[in-house]
């Protein structure tokens, strides 16, 4: 045996003996009764085993500084940053050729929205995937991807991408194999051959896009029967209740993380699991699948992160990292309740929404960490406030964003669940801006959402042009594909003209881009602490969300003016010279403060 081997083979037991009861156990409770569960799972163990032995040293460099370090997905300076590949670099090797303008944002961390091989045609923007080991041609090569992973490593940025492990494309190889009735694949599927099952089962699920794709199962006529897809027609959903879907599922993680990924988003958390007579979605079975994936790549590839997708409401995204007690599931979760209570707040012109959010999401284990974000490339859907703001004060917001209301906003409604739409809109849109310019207060909202988003504990995520107030694209109205898929108006192709405007600090992009450049050094200047990871709630006017964060001398108080009126605050931190704003630099002496309308101040003890 070779020393590399024998070492890699210690340092894998040792990690092994700690981390794999954790895998029989959760493992035991999905599929413990099923015949051969032992011989099976000792073949899982040697697929760990090879990967882990297969593993680049490059990335088992990554993996140390990880064990010693602590995770690099909670450093205080990291910021994010989220992008289509074709939208932002038009391939991957687009995107090496623009990391610079990440760097120049303080990024370290980009998540590159699916990059694998999608289906020919409609791909829900890439989300019915038919090969998951290969980059889908249209975005480079397998090589290209390797390129662009050291680059950005090189450069300090770790990089991200979708795992849409709930379904495959309709035409992914098992899918094919599954519609010609051939074993096993057949059986990684979903299949009901009675219309009166589909309706049965129908009884108590729920619908994801009821109006592009309702209902949750699709007719194959091959097949005589219906499988169940919960999103569009050609995605199938997976049947994790077969183990075998598991192992694969497993293998595609570990392979991809070995091609140097550092983190997936988990594409559809909740789905994962299928329960006659409920709604299907959390099941505690999920839990298992998630916190066996988790202790699999401890000891195969510490390194990478998994960061849960769920649109829910707070009491099911939270168990998303773990329980307390338990073993930990994904390190990192869309705080989509903080989102929403933000637009909310700035629809309603009352920060209540998003304090109730910021108040109930404390209630978060340690070890997991927000993703703190404003806008994504879906649409924003306000029953993540429930119970915590009133459905009416939803709704209310959210038709004064999709624009039925009177308002600033230029956003547009998709959906409606229990009679709240959910709006589609690029943030600086949904902010007032325009082409002619907009609303006057449009720029000064999109620096306040943001520069709460920067302030709060956890992972700030920009959304590809944001940064330069990109607006709405309508050109998908044009376009046969794209043009019944409302999401396309938040996809635009980042404007590289006005980026580099943006960077010499012109024209309104340029107000946006600076001010995020000095969120990000004002927020990597907030002390590490324990305490700097929770926030206390400053009471003050109705229309103004405040908290302090930190410790001692050390401590910062946010004060962000939802509305377009003035208002008094006062400040909680002031030192013997008075305070600083950490984002201007402007100081000021006494507690008493006059925010402008939407004014945004990050003190700090002068
Ligand atoms: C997630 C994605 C969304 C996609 C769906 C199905 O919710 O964010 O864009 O349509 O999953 O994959």
């Amino acid at each position: 045996m070779s020393l590399k081997r024998a070492v890699a083979d210690s340092v894998f037991d040792r990690r092994r003996a700690k981390l794999w009861p954790i895998v029989e156990q959760q493992l035991a409770v999905l599929y413990g009764t099923t015949p051969g569960f032992h011989a099976w799972l000792a073949d899982l163990a040697d697929m760990v085993m090879e990967a882990a032995l297969a593993r680049p040293a490059d990335l088992t460099a990554l993996d140390e500084d990880r064990l010693q370090n602590g995770a690099w997905w909670s450093r205080a300076d990291a910021v994010g940053y989220s992008a289509y590949v074709d939208r932002y670099g038009g391939d991957l090797k687009g995107v090496r050729a623009r990391l610079d303008h990440l760097s120049d944002l303080g990024v370290r961390y980009l998540h590159l929205l699916p990059l694998l091989k999608a289906r020919a045609g409609d791909s829900d923007g890439g989300y019915a995937i038919s090969d998951f080991l290969t980059v889908d041609a249209r975005l480079g090569t397998n090589a290209d991807l390797r390129d662009l992973i050291a680059s950005a490593h090189a450069a300090g940025i770790r990089i991200v991408t979708d795992l849409v492990c709930n379904h495959t494309a309709d035409d992914h190889p098992w899918a094919i194999a599954a519609r010609r009735g051939e074993a096993p694949y057949i059986d990684y599927y979903t299949f009901k051959p009675e219309e009166a099952q589909v309706r049965e089962a129908e009884r108590t699920l729920l619908e994801v896009f009821p109006h592009t794709a309702p209902g949750n199962f699709t007719y194959v006529p091959e097949r005589q029967a219906w499988v169940w897809t919960t999103f569009y027609p050609f995605q199938w959903d997976l049947n994790y209740a077969n183990r075998d879907v598991f192992a694969e599922m497993t293998r595609v993680l570990l392979d991809l993380a070995n091609m140097g990924l550092d983190g997936f988003r988990l594409d559809s958390t909740p789905f994962l699991w299928k329960e006659p007579g409920t709604t299907s979605r959390n099941r505690p079975q999920v839990h298992a699948i998630l916190a066996a994936w988790r202790a699999i790549l401890s000891i195969a590839a510490p390194n990478v992160a998994l960061k849960a997708e769920a649109i829910e409401r707070l009491e099911d995204v939270l168990p998303l990292f773990g329980p307390p007690e338990g073993p930990p599931e994904c390190d990192l979760a869309y705080n989509n309740g903080v989102m929403a209570g933000l637009w909310a707040a700035l629809a309603l012109e009352d920060a209540e929404p998003v304090a109730a959010l910021l108040g109930a999401g404390a209630a978060k284990p340690p070890g997991g960490v927000w993703v703190n974000y404003l806008r994504c490339h879906d649409d924003i859907i306000f029953g993540a406030l429930s119970p915590y703001v009133a459905r009416e004060d939803q709704a209310r917001a959210a038709r004064i964003l999709a624009g039925l209301d009177p308002s600033f906003s230029r956003g547009r409604p998709f959906q409606e669940f229990d009679g709240v739409p959910s709006v589609n809109g690029m943030a600086a849109s949904l902010c007032g801006l325009d082409e002619g310019g907009g609303d006057a207060y449009g720029v000064d909202r999109l620096l306040l959402l943001y520069g709460v988003l920067y302030a709060l504990p956890g992972l700030p995520v920009v959304y590809m042009g944001d940064e330069i107030a990109l607006l709405n694209d309508t050109a998908f109205e044009r376009d046969p594909l794209r043009r019944g898929e409302g999401r396309w108006l938040q996809r635009p192709a980042m404007d590289w003209d006005a980026a580099a405007e943006a960077s010499r600090g012109d024209g309104r992009a340029g107000r946006v881009f600076s001010h995020l450049r000095r969120l990000a050094a004002a927020r990597a200047s907030i002390p590490a602490s324990p305490k700097g990871e929770s926030i206390q709630m400053i009471a003050t006017a109705p229309q103004v969300l405040s908290f302090v964060r930190g410790d001692g001398g050390a401590r910062i108080q946010l004060a962000a003016n939802f509305s377009a009126r003035p208002v008094g605050v006062v400040l909680d931190v002031e030192g013997p010279a008075g305070w600083r704003d950490l984002i201007t630099g402007a100081a000021g002496q006494g507690r008493e403060v006059e925010l402008p309308p939407y004014g945004l101040l990050w003190a700090s003890e002068a």
